[in-house]
């Protein structure tokens, strides 16, 4: 761990490092106090420029008064009610608001991203009365063990825990092509294996519950597939009569310029998990179908926080926002900005291999001049970046993400940007 900017910080990482679980993870000293748009400010005063958004959270920016506003007013009446036994307005609200945005007729409200994806394998396994599910490598759908069981990033993760019947096939990872093929002549091969090798000696399409699949794959990478990826695991899941579920608590709530997605791809999934950003950093998260899936009866599934009155208040006033600021056309545009200026770093530092992204799901592939992965020069420029004033995160085997608040500007872009640059430079010395 690199040396805390100064005394305050200091003090509290020695505290939390007395006191909280040694499991979590945490890659440099920032020890945050406040923030306002892409804004961060640590107990020190220090100000960065926020290109993690709390992971893919603050979509709608840091201290939005407009959410914040919906908070303080529902908090002066009730904070939360059990709502899963009684009715109340702002959840009903919200599962109206995702009704006009997704045209899902049903939703089931939790409180994170795992639970989401909990919810969807018990729905997938209970309308299907089958118990097996097909993911991807370098998925990530969560660390409860139902989720766990899907998710397939990093050793660390699954490790010593026991499994649900999960088999993963390739993802669309074309920079890497794990079949070695090159696309477009490949034919989506990837998906295709799911036809012409898993069911076909691993397990029966009779046998599988659902597909689970992220739009845009998140902490294995942010590894963007060709459109014609997500059309094969769709046609596959109706010939062969399986669920389709579309995780998209990374890549939903307009990162990629459209609500969900998978919109990008033209393909609706059966089944949708949305979190992170739906809370607008309260804890909230939903599992999306129609009512001809979603017709399990009372008392199949349920919680205690789930359509919390607060969280759902403060997700109503998120979604107006982003809907009325057009953040989704904004995050296309701010976007294609990050993105040229990223492969203009691109064809000037050879240690970039690779610059993809999806509006503000935007990953920078790190390499050795072999092309092989980087990881140690990744995570030295992440740190770098602290240093420098930015926030920056890892994911995959060698990639930095950018998944900032869809409301920076472009200068603040520019000016975290600039100081990318410096610290590559300083890490490459
Ligand atoms: C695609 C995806 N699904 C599920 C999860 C789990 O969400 P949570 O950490 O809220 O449980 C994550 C978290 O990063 C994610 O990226």
């Amino acid at each position: 761990m690199i040396e805390p900017p100064g005394q305050r910080s200091k003090e509290i990482i020695d505290c939390d490092c007395d006191v909280m679980s040694a499991c979590l993870a945490r890659p440099y000293p920032l020890v945050v106090d406040r923030a306002e748009g892409s804004v961060i400010t640590d107990v020190e005063g220090r100000e960065y420029i926020d290109f993690v958004a709390g992971i893919a959270v603050m979509n709608a920016g840091h201290s939005n008064p407009v959410v914040s506003l919906a908070i303080s007013a529902q908090l002066e009446k009730i904070a939360h009610c059990g709502f899963p036994d009684f009715y109340a307005e702002p959840p009903v609200k919200l599962g109206k608001k995702l009704e006009s945005l997704t045209r899902y007729d049903r939703v089931f409200l939790c409180n994170s991203g795992t639970e989401s994806v909990e919810a969807a394998i018990k729905l997938a396994m209970w309308k299907t009365n089958r118990q097996n599910l097909i993911a991807f490598y370098n998925c990530f759908h969560g660390r409860t063990l139902g989720s766990l069981s899907l998710t397939c990033s990093k050793i660390r993760q699954k490790e010593h825990f026991p499994s649900l019947r999960v088999v993963h096939a390739h993802y669309a990872y074309c920079y890497r092509c794990p079949l070695n093929l090159e696309y477009p002549d490949c034919g989506i091969s990837c998906a295709r294996e799911i036809e012409s090798l898993i069911f076909k000696r691993e397990l029966s399409p009779d046998d599988t519950a659902a597909i689970v699949v992220e739009p845009v794959q998140g902490e294995g990478g942010y590894i963007v597939p060709p459109i014609e990826f997500h059309k094969e695991i769709r046609r596959i899941c109706d010939d062969h009569n399986v669920l389709m579920v579309a995780d998209e608590v990374q890549a939903g709530c307009w990162r990629t310029g459209t609500f969900m997605a998978m919109e990008n791809f033209g393909v609706r999934a059966d089944i949708v998990c949305m979190a992170k950003a739906l809370g607008a950093g309260l804890p909230l998260g939903a599992m999306l179908s129609d009512h001809e899936i979603m017709d399990w009866p009372p008392g199949t599934h349920s919680n205690t926080f789930g359509g919390n009155l607060l969280a759902s208040a403060a997700s109503v006033a998120a979604l107006e926002y982003m809907e009325e600021e057009k953040l989704g056309s904004h995050a296309k545009e701010l976007g294609g900005h990050i993105m040229q200026r990223l492969r203009e770093m691109q064809s000037e530092y050879p240690v970039i291999g690779d610059v993809r992204g999806l509006g503000l799901m935007i990953g920078v592939e790190f390499i050795k001049p072999d092309g092989s992965i980087n990881p140690g020069l990744r995570d030295k420029i992440v740190v770098e970046g602290f240093r420098e004033g930015i926030v920056l995160l890892s994911c995959g085997d060698s990639v930095i993400r950018f998944s900032p608040p869809l409301v920076m500007t472009r200068e603040e872009a520019d000016t975290g940007l600039d100081r990318f640059e410096a610290a590559l430079k300083r890490a490459v010395k």
